[in-house]
């Protein structure tokens, strides 16, 4: 009854309520898409956010094991100055003790291990050979090219090479054997030597005994400074014996260093060196250098310039 007897404006009323309900579901259909949509997008934030925590807490541990393993160095590097320092101290010690007593040589100049004067005055050369022996010298006498090569850029300077008795002799009474003359030289006359810069190297010429020029003296370093340069080397090399760069092998006898310069004194032990042909490189040892077969096993020292 009551269906048939439905008024119309309560058919009016159900289309209404029909109307709101279909609204209201739709609305909640709509309401539930944007929670899962917002769910969905707080779950990947989320995941993200735990992705950078745990990427964090990687390159947190690694920079915390890299700052460990900084901390150890630090403490290698100290403990390795601390041992330094007291060594360069040494070391500086000697070389201002060999650096002093080489200064002290007024005028001397070390040149592969001689001492060589050059005077700024002038004389004759019997003079100059007098004045070298009054320093505890002779007139420079001059046996290897090395030893020529020295004079290359000086002018003029008597050596100690002279024929007043009729033949070519140097002051210790050695013959000549090397000899560095310039073109026309010698002429003949009784003369003394004088050693002359020309373009690229230096050659001897004869003029009178009775000129005067500039000299040049010679003498091996005192045994005070060879001890001092033997300590220095023993020093820097903590007392082993080392080799060092010089060796006789091409021609026995004539010790050469590895630059290609032949040694003219040198700091040899007075028993050595006594090896001949079994032995030719050259240690240094106690009091001074010794020569050893270049087979035998021992510590070695470089040398290198920091000057450049
Ligand atoms: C990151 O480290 C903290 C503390 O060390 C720890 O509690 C956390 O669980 C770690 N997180 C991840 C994602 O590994
Ligand atoms: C001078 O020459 C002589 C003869 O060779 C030598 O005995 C002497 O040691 C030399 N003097 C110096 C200081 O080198
Ligand atoms: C060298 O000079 C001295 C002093 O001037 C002189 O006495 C001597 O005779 C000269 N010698 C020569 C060879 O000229």
């Amino acid at each position: 009854m009551c269906k048939g007897n439905s008024t119309g404006s309560d058919s009016v009323r159900i289309r209404r309520y029909k109307k709101a309900t279909v609204y209201l579901v739709l609305q909640c259909v709509l309401l539930l898409e944007a929670i899962i949509l917002l769910i969905t997008e707080h779950r990947t934030k989320s995941n993200k956010f735990e992705n950078s925590e745990e990427d964090f807490n990687k390159t947190k541990m690694k920079l915390l094991s890299d700052i460990h393993d900084m901390l150890n160095e630090k403490v290698k590097f100290e403990n390795e100055i601390k041992e330094i320092i007291p060594k360069n101290l040494q070391l500086t010690e000697g070389n201002k003790l060999l650096s002093k007593h080489l200064r002290e040589m007024d005028g001397w100049r070390c040149y592969q291990s001689n001492l060589y004067y050059i005077s700024s005055e002038e004389k004759n050369w019997s003079e100059s050979k007098q004045d070298c022996s009054k320093r505890g010298a002779n007139l420079t006498i001059i046996n290897s090219n090395e030893e020529q090569d020295f004079f290359k850029t000086h002018d003029d300077v008597w050596i100690g090479l002279n024929n007043m008795e009729g033949t070519w002799k140097w002051v210790d009474g050695s013959p000549l054997t090397l000899s560095f003359w310039a073109s026309r030289e010698p002429d003949g006359a009784k003369e003394c030597v004088v050693t002359s810069k020309s373009p690229e190297k230096s050659e001897w010429k004869t003029p009178p005994c009775s000129s005067t020029f500039k000299w040049t003296c010679e003498r091996e370093p005192s045994n005070k400074i060879k001890n001092l340069v033997i300590d220095f080397v023993k020093k820097i090399s903590a007392n082993a014996n080392v080799w060092i760069g010089l060796t006789d092998s091409e021609v026995e006898g004539r010790w050469k260093w590895v630059d290609g310069s032949t040694l003219t004194s040198g700091f040899w032990d007075p028993r050595e060196p006594n090896g001949h042909r079994g032995e030719n490189c050259a240690l240094t040892y106690s009091p001074g250098w010794a020569d050893y077969a270049c087979s035998d096993l021992f510590q070695w020292i470089c040398e290198k310039s920091i000057l450049k």
